[in-house]
């Protein structure tokens, strides 16, 4: 065989020697852009209907290449296509392939094209299809624990602040402020849909093309809502990676969060929770472990998805317009994002709805660490004590509960009355944990009333988002 020369490449012309084989390792892209091969082929067949329908390729060529790459597409998928570094990336790939299948008429595909408005193109086709995906999974997961805070609705457990028990609220309600994390989350994907949604095709190198395109009908073949206006802007913009890249940022911030919540409440120290055994590994040395791997792996891939978002960011810095290859760089991290999301979803999403709650010892943590505090205050404001006045009287019942290992609501009336005369017998409705939860009764409060009807708000909100 003989040995291949830049002039063998599809760019070799005005070279006289071949690449160095390091430097042709280290430019091509095909180890990881070959993923991309659908939307590439996808983007090609457009291209080709829209040089034919204006009269540089002929209805002969247009079907010639539309055969061929049909079954290029074949091969791929059967696993029978051969990568070859020397060819680079995906789109070379598979034009050598088309030309080696169908002739020189292969060679008149790129006609009023570039690579450098392909491969925007392509890497915009994927992301779109991604962002379905994800989205569609996200619904599941939001759907998940509202069919979970409903379930859930009055279980009640321990509030916190500072990670110290602060007042009591119902696990539905907790449950749906992760709901409100997530929706916004849904709201982010779906904005920055409308800015990956835009075709660069027809831009070429830069400059855009000669050629008498239409960029309306390829636009209007892949499904585009929008087309770049400045072919110097839709060779070099990623803004829509990056967008990308910060909704997966907040995604998993969020998830790590909690996930954080998920692992305290797994302990023996919270026991809250149980994790079904399938969603848990357990070590190889202590026989009694069942670790929560799942949560904690999610809170631990947050920060390579913030890497990737860096590893964007960067990437575009200091780039003068408008394509440079430093571009190649946008797919490992845009790749990565995409998945670490939407297998951290799908974990989440089959997760949430078997989370088993332990009722009993969520109450008793709620009781144990004075959280109607609050309420008993408010309890004295009704009665018409300032409530500053009222704080100083709880707080000196409170550390007097403290000494005595007693809670507020396990003193006898004439301990609590101690500390104020106006504390009366209907002091003991306010002092449970049921009746504190059912006192904020109003929109956005803990009252299992409220969580229901949050539960049915979020239901009607996931059909039509
Ligand atoms: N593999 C390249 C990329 O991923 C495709 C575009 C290359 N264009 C060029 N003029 N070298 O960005």
């Amino acid at each position: 065989m003989t040995k291949p020369e830049s002039k063998d490449k599809p760019w070799g012309g005005r070279f006289s020697e071949a690449t160095d084989a390091f430097v042709e390792r280290f430019t091509a892209s095909i180890s990881f852009d070959r993923r991309l091969y659908l939307h590439d082929i996808q983007g090609s067949v457009a291209h080709a209907k829209m040089l034919a329908k204006v009269g540089v390729l002929t209805e002969r060529e247009q079907n010639d290449i539309l055969t061929g790459l049909e079954e290029i597409k074949q091969e791929v998928e059967d696993g029978n296509f051969d990568w070859s570094v020397q060819l680079e990336d995906v789109h070379m790939n598979i034009e050598a392939r088309l030309t080696e299948k169908i002739g020189v008429t292969g060679k008149k595909l790129h006609t009023g094209r570039s690579r450098n408005d392909q491969i925007a193109t392509d890497i915009r086709l994927f992301l779109r299809d991604e962002i379905d995906l994800i989205s569609a999974e996200l619904q599941r997961l939001i759907g998940g624990l509202a069919d979970l805070a409903e379930r859930e609705a009055a279980t009640i457990m321990p509030g916190f602040t500072h990670l110290q028990t602060a007042q009591p609220v119902t696990f539905g309600h907790h449950l749906l402020a992760w709901v409100e994390m997530l929706k916004r989350d849904y709201l982010r994907l779906h904005d920055c849909r409308t800015r990956v949604n835009v075709m660069p095709l027809g831009a070429a190198a830069l400059a855009g093309t000669t050629y008498p395109i239409e960029r309306h009908l390829t636009a209007e073949l892949l499904g585009f809502s929008g087309i770049a206006e400045n072919s110097l802007d839709a060779v070099s913009d990623r803004d829509f990676a990056i967008e990308f890249c910060s909704f997966a940022s907040l995604l998993l911030m969020h998830l790590s969060r909690f996930s954080e919540e998920l692992v305290l409440w797994t302990s023996a120290q919270f026991n809250f929770i149980n994790l079904p055994d399938r969603f848990c590994t357990g070590s190889s040395i202590m026989p009694q472990k069942k670790n929560p791997d799942v949560p904690e792996l999610v809170r631990g891939k947050t920060g390579r998805v913030y890497g990737d978002l860096m590893s964007l960011l960067t990437l575009m810095k200091s780039q003068p317009l408008a394509y440079n290859k430093d571009n190649q760089e946008d797919k490992e991290p845009l790749f990565d994002a995409v998945d670490t999301v939407k297998d951290c979803l799908k974990a989440y999403a089959d997760m949430v709805p078997s989370i088993q709650t332990k009722p009993v010892f969520m109450q008793e943590a709620a009781r144990r660490g004075f959280s109607t505090a609050t309420d008993l205050a408010d309890y004295l404001v009704r009665g018409g004590m300032p409530f500053r006045d009222a704080h100083e009287v709880v707080g000196k019942a409170v550390a007097f509960g403290l000494s005595e290992d007693k809670d507020l609501s396990e003193m006898s009336l004439a301990e609590l009355q101690q500390f104020s005369a106006a504390i009366k017998a209907d002091v003991f409705d306010v002092l449970t944990l049921e009746g504190s939860v059912q006192a904020r009764n109003h929109l956005g409060g803990t009252a299992p009333e409220q969580v229901k009807a949050a539960v049915n708000r979020t239901r009607q909100w996931l059909q039509e988002p």
